[in-house]
């Protein structure tokens, strides 16, 4: 090794030590005939003072000094003087005084400052990834990962699990986003797709009779992004046979509490993790992904309203149509312009308007457009349902119930940023449970499932799927932590009949189903065992653990928001021959006009 001690890692135990350390320049201030230099590697900064009094091999070269510059230092490890510790720094409380400097690679200066952040845009951090993954920062949140993902394998490894790889080369699978597809050279017009999740091979694996399951497991989606949402993302994939729903809440509860009371920066907010039903979740957050961090919850007031002036709310909900309400604590003294604000954010999630009922703080008096329509006995009763105190402000939404869950679930998460709720710290995981098995509404005449079509119903809702489908609830689970879902599983469906008639509902025909999973189909018939399984989004949960704004964070080599790789310039155009070689042919000319253009315009 060119070092024999690492910078981070020098400790007053070290002093009178000869070390040599090799690293990077992260600062240099020169004192003329001195000079001061925090010197990083991997571990951490150290200090190192050059005197050219004390060193052997030539000061020039230290002077030549730059930031990112490599070098390697032989030295003696000192005490700092009294009064010149740095509490901040791991090493404070000493300093290398270099008898031998020796520059291994020189440095341009870098585009991005690596020893602070200086808040510059983000495509320049990702165009110069390995730059920015040099700093600190980044450094802890990669570091984060690599102890998460450890955490989890030793934990399984422990309880029998095995780690299976799948293929990437694989057929489409059913997950609800658009396929990468791979083109095959071998077989003309015919295309691999890359795994949306590994859910068909672990489901395969369990016929095969492996029974535990795992495999950190990249998948692939063509959908668009979002501040945690990437085209290529990794799960903790796991299945296991013969269990029942609890067996996999009660195992991922334990792990992840594990996981985060051991790596995580940021605390659990408490150790058991509740667990709430999709119908609650929607009723009382207006979301399947609840932040449980705060209150707020939608309140039902058609009741109250019904009887009202307000014709509004009163015909609504005569037609079965919901009021419900939040309660902004504090909020009372918005003005007009501020609520005409709010009403244009919340017409983005469908709402046709939005009223509300403040307590004005100097009068106390009930006071908002609406409130002219309501008895002081209806405004009382309403105020005394919210919780309502003297400031406060009340914000009703109606509508159909899900445009209703919508608009109150955004707008309350909206609120709780303003009010500073969010800024908790802290981890709050909760398991919603009970969801149902489809998606409201049909899609092309189809029943949509909510989760994926191998997912079980509930045994006793079987009998539902021929009369009414969209009451039946389903063995589906999501993990939620903080608001964001940060796993989804279920109990799988195991007998070829059930699995048919799922298809059938989701509208595949024989033939179709036949192509497209035929293997699962015929597999189903050869003894496969109950088995259920989940898919814990490291990166999302890496990222709640960083504390990270988004899971890019955490993720060493990102694409941007519109799927691209900055740093390679990915993806990027191929030469005709390829395309030839993969039986593909340019759309025309104009793909050939696009690339001419992009060209031109470099
Ligand atoms: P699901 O589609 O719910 O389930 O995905 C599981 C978890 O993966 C994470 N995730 C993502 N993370 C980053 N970027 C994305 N584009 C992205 N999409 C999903 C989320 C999510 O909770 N095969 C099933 C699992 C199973 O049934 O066992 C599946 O993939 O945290
Ligand atoms: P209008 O009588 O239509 O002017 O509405 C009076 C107030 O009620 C306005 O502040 C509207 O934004 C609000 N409002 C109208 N329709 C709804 C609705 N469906 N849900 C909540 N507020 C509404």
């Amino acid at each position: 090794m060119l070092k024999t001690h690492n910078c981070g890692e020098l400790r007053l135990n070290h002093e009178n030590e000869i070390v040599t350390m090799a690293g990077w320049v992260n600062r240099r201030r020169d004192m003329g005939g001195v000079i001061f230099l925090d010197m990083r590697d991997t571990t951490g900064l150290v200090q190192v003072v050059i005197d050219s009094g004390k060193l052997n091999t030539d000061f020039a070269t230290a002077e030549k000094l730059r930031s990112e510059y490599v070098i390697q230092i032989r030295g003696r490890v000192v005490a700092r003087i009294e009064g010149q510790d740095n509490p901040n720094l791991a090493t404070g409380q000493i300093e290398v005084i270099a008898t031998e400097l020796n520059i291994l690679n020189p440095a341009k200066t870098p585009p991005i400052q690596i020893d602070k952040e200086a808040g510059e845009d983000e495509s320049i951090r990702l165009k110069y990834r390995y730059l920015d993954l040099r700093r600190q920062r980044m450094q802890t949140n990669i570091r984060l990962r690599h102890k998460a993902i450890q955490y989890c394998r030793n934990f399984l490894d422990a309880r029998g699990f095995l780690e299976i790889e799948t293929p990437i080369l694989f057929k489409s699978t059913p997950e609800g986003a658009r396929d990468y597809l791979v083109p095959s050279r071998v077989h003309p017009g015919k295309f691999f797709a890359l795994p949306q999740s590994p859910q068909q091979l672990k489901q395969l694996l369990m016929v095969a009779g492996f029974e535990r399951y795992f495999q950190v497991a990249r998948c692939f989606r063509d959908e668009d992004q979002r501040a945690d949402r990437q085209p290529e993302f990794t799960q903790l994939d796991m299945e296991i046979s013969f269990v029942e729903r609890d067996d996999i809440l009660d195992l991922i509860e334990e792990m992840m509490r594990g996981m985060v009371n051991e790596v995580s920066l940021l605390p659990l907010a408490y150790q058991d993790f509740p667990r709430i039903s999709y119908q609650d979740a929607m009723e009382n957050y207006g979301s399947d992904r609840p932040d449980i961090r705060y209150d707020m919850k939608l309140i039902d007031l058609s009741d109250l309203v019904a009887e009202s002036a307000f014709k509004v709310f009163a015909n609504n909900v005569k037609e079965g149509k919901p009021v419900k309400a939040i309660c902004a604590k504090g909020c009372g003294h918005y003005s007009r312009k501020d609520m005409a604000d709010l009403e244009k954010y919340v017409k983005k999630f469908g709402a046709k308007g939005l009223a509300y009922l403040a307590i004005d703080p100097k009068t106390e008096q009930v006071k908002g457009p609406i409130a002219k329509f309501f008895t002081t006995e209806q405004l009382a009763a309403i105020m005394d349902r919210m919780g309502a105190e003297v400031g406060d402000l009340i914000m009703l939404s109606s509508d159909v119930k899900s445009v209703v869950y919508e608009v109150l679930g955004e707008l309350r998460q909206e609120m709780a940023r303003r009010l500073g709720l969010t800024d908790t710290g802290n981890l709050a995981f909760c398991w919603v449970i009970d969801f149902p098995l489809f998606e409201e509404g049909l899609e092309d005449g189809h029943y949509a499932p909510s989760h994926h079509m191998f997912t079980s119903p509930k045994r006793e809702h079987i009998p539902l799927l021929d009369t009414d489908p969209h009451a039946v609830l389903s063995e589906q689970y999501d993990l939620v932590c903080n608001g964001f879902e940060v796993a989804g599983g279920s109990i799988r469906i195991h007998e070829r009949p059930l699995q048919r008639k799922i298809m059938e509902l989701i509208g595949f025909s024989m033939e179709e189903a036949k192509e497209q999973f035929g293997h699962m189909l015929e597999a189903f018939e050869y003894g496969a065992p109950p088995h259920g399984g989940i898919a814990p989004g490291l990166d999302r949960i890496i990222a709640l653990m960083a504390g990270a704004p988004n899971i890019r964070e955490v993720m060493a080599f990102p694409k941007n928001q519109s799927a691209t790789d900055l740093m390679a310039d990915a993806p990027s155009f191929v030469v005709e021959k390829q395309m030839d070689e993969l039986h593909i042919q340019p759309a025309g000319r104009g793909l050939i006009a696009i690339q001419e253009a992009e060209e031109a315009a470099e």
